[in-house]
C-alpha cells in the first residue's frame, strides 16, 4: 500500500477480532511514529500500551466510575458548542450513523451505550494512551496530533485498525494514577488498536469529507 492509499483507507475501526497484536508489530508502529515532526524536534510524546489483564481492570475502573455517575474531569475539556460549519458536520455525522448502523447519538440511552463501549475500549486487544507534560504550549498538543495521526497510519499499513478516543479520557486523574502517570502530565488521547472484523456493520460505514474546493482558496 503507498502512502496516499494508506490515508484515504485509514478510517475509525470499532470491532476488533480476537487475534492479539504481537509486540514486534506495536513496535514497530510506535518506531514508525516517533518519526512525526515536532516543533523544534521537541517530541512532546509519551505513550502506554496496555494489553491482557492490565487493559480489563482499567476498563473495570472507567465502567465502575461512570456507572456511579462519577463526573468527567478529562484534561482537554469536551468542546461546549461549536461553530456552524463543524455543528453542521457533526449533525451529518450523527444523521448518517443514525440512518445506515441504528446508532442515534442525540439519543442519551445511546450515548450511554457508545461511552461504556469506548471503556471497554470496543473489546479491541490493546488499547494506548497519549499524553505530555500539562505545562507544553498548544504547539505541542499539535504535535501529539501529528504523532497520533502517525501512529494510526502506521498501524494501518501493518493491517491493524484503531480509532481514536477523546471519551477514553474522561476520567484523567483516575486513569494516570492507575496507569503510573503524574498528574502533572496531561491525557491527551487513547486509542483502540487491533485486528479489524472485517464483517461487523460497525465497521461498515466511511465518513464522508468535504470536497477540496469546499476549504481551499488558490490565489496567484
Ligand atoms: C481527537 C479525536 C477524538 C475522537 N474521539 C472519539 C471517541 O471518543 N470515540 C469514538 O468512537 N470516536 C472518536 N473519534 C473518531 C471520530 O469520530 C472519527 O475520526 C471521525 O468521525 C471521522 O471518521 P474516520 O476516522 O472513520 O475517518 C475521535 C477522533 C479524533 C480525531
Amino acid at each position: 500500500m503507498d502512502a496516499l492509499e494508506c490515508i484515504k483507507t485509514r478510517q475509525s475501526i470499532r470491532a476488533f477480532t480476537n487475534q492479539p497484536v504481537e509486540r514486534r508489530v506495536l513496535e514497530e508502529v510506535l518506531e514508525a511514529a516517533r518519526w512525526a515532526p515536532s516543533y523544534k524536534n521537541t517530541q512532546p510524546w509519551e505513550v502506554v500500551v496496555l494489553t491482557g489483564g492490565k487493559k480489563k481492570a482499567l476498563t473495570a475502573m472507567l465502567l465502575e466510575l461512570f456507572e456511579k455517575g462519577a463526573p468527567p474531569t478529562p484534561d482537554l475539556p469536551e468542546p461546549g458548542e461549536w461553530p456552524p460549519a463543524e455543528q453542521a458536520r457533526i449533525e451529518r455525522l450523527y444523521r448518517t450513523r443514525a440512518e445506515r448502523l441504528g446508532v442515534d447519538l442525540r439519543d442519551p440511552e445511546v450515548i450511554r451505550k457508545a461511552k461504556k463501549a469506548n471503556f471497554a475500549f470496543y473489546n479491541a486487544p490493546v488499547a494506548v494512551y497519549l499524553f505530555q507534560e500539562a505545562v507544553l504550549s498548544q504547539w505541542s498538543l499539535f504535535d501529539l496530533g501529528l504523532f497520533a495521526q502517525s501512529f494510526m497510519l502506521a498501524a494501518h499499513a501493518k493491517g491493524l485498525g484503531s480509532v481514536p478516543q477523546a471519551f477514553a479520557t474522561d476520567y484523567a486523574a483516575q486513569t494516570k494514577e492507575f496507569l503510573g502517570i503524574p498528574a502533572s502530565k496531561r491525557l491527551v488521547l487513547g486509542l483502540s488498536v487491533g485486528y479489524p472484523d472485517t464483517a461487523s456493520p460497525a465497521n461498515s460505514l466511511r465518513t464522508d469529507r468535504d470536497p477540496v474546493a469546499a476549504f481551499t482558496r488558490w490565489l496567484e
